[in-house]
């Protein structure tokens, strides 16, 4: 039987150019989606666009333009920046396709039928920059802008009925919310009073969305249209095959921002339909810029285009993995970014690249060498390589990928340190069988290590793969390196960053 692996990332707003934070937890879906993909999984990893809503109808309006035109001028940008970043995405959903409205409307019918959606008059305050009502408590946080008072009939799902059965599910289900504390806010969240949740819009205030199915006066709340995403593109009511074939989803990945959707809404609208829910939603942090969370109104954004553009996908990609400790804030600075470019990509991995290939170069004709009879260092240097190798795989698995990275990444490092203790630019005069083998080791030892950064740098990893005639989903025990094989040999892979 065949592994399958379900991803998703966020379906992001269309009223705003993509920055880094949503090119963040998209290289993170797509670092997964590689790392299982090599691993023999059959993969599924779906990224998409949010394109109903109050802020999109505003978005368009101010541009003077019809909502759909504002949201197929915004998808290039999407997209394009995704084929940039190397990302590998399986499908690109938008919830004004009408695959996605027919789910929608698919679900709302399921849900009205079931008698878990009820008509009520509601006044309350609304906030109109996160498209819901809020209650008193949580106007006083401050945490909400542009606050109304509104009196409107609308539709709501009965979201209380299902709190227990919710509870009970989290406390069973360690890794259903994920890092623990996140887990812990949700129940806490839980222990307070659950209000039904209003899925409706009226159509005299906001007619950009999907009309409810059972009354042509309103639209679905964005909220209850767009989180339907995950199993609409997999063909929920639409192909039954694909559909059980990979939900539920292994990984929703999000940042903290969205939990309670995530953690609350959509378990419940599960629940109500009977469709089991995702084995793991996981939120990760924020990136800051001098400590404030990235956003277009406060104008802090970094552009990730521009930063792929000047030191290359890879390098943008390998900062923001490795030094995001999953779950925690993380601060961009460029400091930083060239930093650890420096050190880790240009002075470790490609001065060991180099180092490796002009040894062939010189000395073997540009073949790998054959190894010969291994001694202790040899054996020594073997263990640990495999040591880290495994468990940069565990923390891979357990999404730890800073530590992950920084386990490849000391492999890098002990092989530099393996080729100094041996130095086989001086033996190969006197003992040329042992310069053989420490370089053949070396080579295969960079082979391994080059794998497994490949999840994370895949298109530098690739040149130095292909170079060697392997491939990211090559075995990665010792002693598959082909002895006499003719490699090409490449130069300088991660060029310096000058100050
Ligand atoms: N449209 C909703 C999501 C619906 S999912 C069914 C939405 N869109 S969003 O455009 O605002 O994207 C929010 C997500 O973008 C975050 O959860 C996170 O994945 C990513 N990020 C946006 N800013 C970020 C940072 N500053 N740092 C890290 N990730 C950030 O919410």
């Amino acid at each position: 039987m065949s592994k399958n692996f379900y991803v998703t990332t966020p379906i992001y707003y269309v009223n705003d150019k993509p920055h880094i934070g949503h090119a963040y937890t998209t290289i993170l879906a797509d670092v997964l989606n590689r790392f299982y993909r090599i691993n023999g999984y059959d993969t599924f990893f779906l990224t998409g666009l949010d394109e109903h809503g109050q802020k999109v109808q505003e978005a368009a309006k101010k541009k003077n333009i019809e909502p759909l035109e504002h949201c197929n001028k915004m998808v290039p940008q999407f997209k394009k920046l995704w084929g940039k970043l190397h990302i590998l995405n399986d499908d690109f959903i938008r919830t004004t396709e009408i695959r996605h409205a027919r789910v929608v409307q698919n679900i709302l019918t399921q849900v009205f039928k079931k008698g878990d959606i009820y008509k009520d008059e509601y006044e309350g305050l609304y906030s109109i920059s996160e498209e819901r009502f809020i209650t008193e408590k949580e106007a006083e946080t401050g945490d909400f802008r542009d606050i109304k008072k509104i009196k409107e009939k609308n539709y709501f799902f009965k979201m209380s009925k299902y709190k227990s059965k919710l509870i009970e599910h989290i406390k069973s289900n360690d890794s259903f919310i994920l890092p623990k504390s996140r887990r812990n806010e949700i129940l806490g969240f839980l222990n307070n009073d659950l209000n039904d949740l209003c899925i409706s819009r009226p159509k005299k205030r906001l007619s950009w969305g999907i009309e409810l199915p059972f009354d042509k006066d309103y639209v679905t709340y964005v909220w209850f249209d767009a989180l339907i995403n995950y199993i609409s593109a997999i063909g929920y009511n639409d192909d039954n095959k694909k559909f059980n074939y990979y939900w539920p989803a292994d990984y929703h990945l999000m940042a903290k921002d969205i939990l309670t959707t995530h953690c609350v809404y959509w378990p419940t609208m599960l629940m109500s339909c009977d469709i089991p829910l995702p084995k793991t939603i996981f939120a990760h942090g924020w990136w800051l810029m001098d400590d404030i969370k990235m956003s277009k109104s406060l104008g802090n954004v970094i552009k990730p285009l521009d930063l792929a553009d000047k030191y290359g996908s890879d390098a943008l990609r390998y900062y923001l993995m490795r030094n995001m400790v999953l779950g925690q804030d993380a601060s961009f600075t460029l400091d930083s970014f060239e930093k650890r470019y420096n050190a880790d990509l240009a002075n470790d991995f490609g001065n060991l690249v180099n180092r490796i290939f002009i040894l062939i170069s010189k000395n073997f004709d540009d073949k790998i060498p054959c190894k010969n009879t291994y001694d202790e260092l040899d054996n020594n240097f073997i263990s640990n390589v495999e040591k880290l190798r495994d468990k940069a795989n565990k923390n891979y698995a357990n999404l730890k990928i800073h530590d992950g990275i920084e386990n490849s990444i000391s492999i890098i490092r002990l092989i530099n340190k393996f080729l100094e203790d041996k130095a086989p630019w001086k033996t190969i005069k006197e003992n040329k069988n042992q310069a053989r083998t420490t370089i053949y080791l070396s080579a295969e030892a960079l082979r391994i290590g080059t794998i497994l950064l490949y999840p994370i740098i895949p298109e530098k990893t690739n040149l130095i793969l292909e170079s060697i005639k392997s491939s990211p989903s090559d075995n990665i025990n010792f002693g598959q390196l082909k002895e006499k094989q003719t490699i090409n040999i490449i130069k300088n892979i991660f060029p310096r960053i000058q100050d």
